[in-house]
């Protein structure tokens, strides 16, 4: 994605749809969630990269009792903002999930694929129990059967971006999450 000018660039963030003080409110919310279901055995979050990333960052610091954090790379390949349908595992997780209450941390559901893809190949593997949290879903657009166990907002079909998700890499450092205008 190339800019003619900064307000070009700017231009594309059309609305806030959720403010940072929404986000931290909730990221706070599911931190006590966490923090009263967990029986003292260590906790892994798995953060999905990158979309979670800041996600993460803030959730593990409403968190209390023991935890690790692990990092997984998903791609999903897009053309423009919208998914080819393939997954890509580019990076594994270092732990061995088989001691742990596992949690993946992910940015958004859209069609489901990727977590879907994800949940299965750590399943496979054992971990004491396993959790979905993700900040955002946009159970409209699912093309697979795939539940989360707790997800902070859910937003209708728009393409969004900020607070780790980008639209062509950029966005990410919003601290709002946002509407991408396709114009
Ligand atoms: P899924 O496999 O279709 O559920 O897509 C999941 C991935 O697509 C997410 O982890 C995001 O990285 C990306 N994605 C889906 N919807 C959006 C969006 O609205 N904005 C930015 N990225 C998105
Ligand atoms: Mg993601």
């Amino acid at each position: 994605m190339e800019f003619e000018s900064i307000d070009e660039f700017h231009e594309k963030i059309k609305r806030i749809i959720i403010s940072e003080e929404e986000i931290k409110a909730a990221v706070k919310k599911a931190g006590e969630m966490i923090n009263s279901s967990y029986d003292g055995r260590p906790i892994l979050l798995v953060s999905i990269l990158k979309g979670s990333f800041i996600f993460l960052s803030d959730l593990c610091r409403e968190i209390n009792v023991p935890c690790e954090i692990g990092f997984m790379a998903a791609k999903s390949y897009y053309e423009g903002t919208q998914s080819s349908g393939i997954v890509k595992i580019t990076m594994d997780l270092q732990q061995d999930v088989s001691k742990y209450h596992v949690i993946i941390v992910e940015d958004i559901v859209d069609t489901g694929r990727t977590l879907k893809d994800v949940a299965k190949l750590i399943n496979s593997r054992n971990p004491i129990s396993l959790n979905v949290i993700t900040l955002l879903d946009k159970p409209d657009r699912r093309i697979v059967d795939f539940k989360v166990d707790y997800s902070l907002f859910t937003i209708p079909d728009l393409f969004v971006i900020g607070y780790g998700l980008d639209c062509g890499e950029y966005f990410r450092n919003l601290p709002y999450i946002a509407e991408f205008s396709e114009k």
